[in-house]
């Protein structure tokens, strides 16, 4: 699979690395079981995926010990990513869980959640380069931030990667974060690549969508859902055309952005990745690049920024 820099980093990940928030089970997903989350690392590793993204905060902590000892043996052959809170105190106790889950003795990438209002940026970061100092982590990144807040976090430390939430109908960073990021060689990973499956195609109702994290996602909500769906039959058309799936086509948008590094895309069992893969080693010509866009674009303007995808403020 098609590898780029992360940042300045000496880091090629792959332009699809696995997001883990499934495996940690509760309270945001349901029917989660460990042994296929576990069959699941391994399948990405095993098809060629050499990037895998954690929290903290999938089921405080549970995630990070799958992925833990999926990669058990395997440390070599990925690149690993974690994040935790902003609060600099707990920033040091949370890297020393993080190891101690995972079994490692340094992470690759090691990403600030989500920034408070509170907190001074220059105090989260200043944290986040004393444990780098350290040799715990080995490159610094932040997700949810704002420009502002990217421009307070380069003031006190250099960092590589930039986690925001990008997806056809998501498209907030398109005006600032990008252009941003693509200007300080900062990499992109985006998160939610398939809008949580939305842009599988699969639900082609509201009713079927389960009552899980994705209750409260905007994309799923009346007034919206309907108008996604008219973007998903039209993206279906040219999946077809290419013999393709809608899955394929909404990941390859994505990656074809530019300043995007990678996608980092959710998969409960190795069937769903497998078709996931799909979404690189091909393109979609300019102009179908254009017209998604563009029609995923009227979406992005129903919708209100001022809190995440599920409606979450982060605590001030
Ligand atoms: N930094 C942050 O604040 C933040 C926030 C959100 C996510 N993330 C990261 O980004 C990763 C991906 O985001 P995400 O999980 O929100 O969204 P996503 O990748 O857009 O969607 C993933 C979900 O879609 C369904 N799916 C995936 N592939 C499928 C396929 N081929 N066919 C049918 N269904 C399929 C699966 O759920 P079902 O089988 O249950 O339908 C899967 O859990 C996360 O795991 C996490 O690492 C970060």
């Amino acid at each position: 699979m098609e590898k780029r820099r992360l940042g300045r980093s000496d880091m090629e990940i792959t332009v699809l690395g696995l997001g883990t928030w499934v495996f940690g089970k509760a309270p945001h997903w349901k029917d989660v079981d460990d042994d296929e989350s576990i069959r699941t690392i391994h399948a990405a590793i095993d098809m060629g995926i050499n990037f895998l993204d954690t929290a903290k905060a999938y089921g405080d902590g549970y995630s990070e010990s799958i992925v833990g000892k999926a990669i058990k043996g395997r440390r070599d052959e990925v690149f690993l990513a974690s994040k935790c809170g902003a609060d600099p105190k707990i920033i040091k106790k949370d890297i020393d869980d993080c190891l101690k889950r995972m079994g490692i003795d340094y992470i690759d990438l090691y990403q600030v959640h989500y920034p408070r209002t509170s907190i001074p940026i220059a105090e989260t970061m200043g944290a986040m380069a004393e444990i780098q100092k350290a040799g715990k982590i080995r490159y610094i990144g932040v997700s949810n931030f704002s420009l502002e807040q990217l421009k307070d976090a380069l003031e006190t430390v250099r960092f590589e990667c930039c986690q925001p939430p990008y997806n056809i109908f998501w498209r907030q960073i398109e005006e600032d974060i990008l252009p941003f990021c693509r200007e300080h060689e900062i990499g992109v990973i985006c998160y939610s690549p398939l809008a949580q499956g939305l842009l599988t195609g699969k639900f082609r109702s509201r009713s079927q969508v389960p009552d899980d994290v994705r209750a409260n996602n905007k994309l799923f909500q009346e007034g919206v859902f309907e108008k996604c769906l008219e973007v998903v039959d039209f993206m279906e058309g040219i999946a077809r055309r290419h013999n393709r799936t809608l899955a394929e086509v909404a990941l390859n948008w994505v990656i074809h952005q530019p300043g995007v590094t990678a996608a980092i895309v959710g998969a409960r069992r190795p069937s769903q990745l497998q078709e996931n893969l799909g979404g690189a080693g091909w393109s979609l010509t300019d102009e179908e690049i254009k017209q998604i866009g563009h029609r995923g674009l009227e979406v992005s303007k129903l919708l209100d920024y001022s809190t995440n995808m599920w409606g979450y403020k982060p605590p001030a």
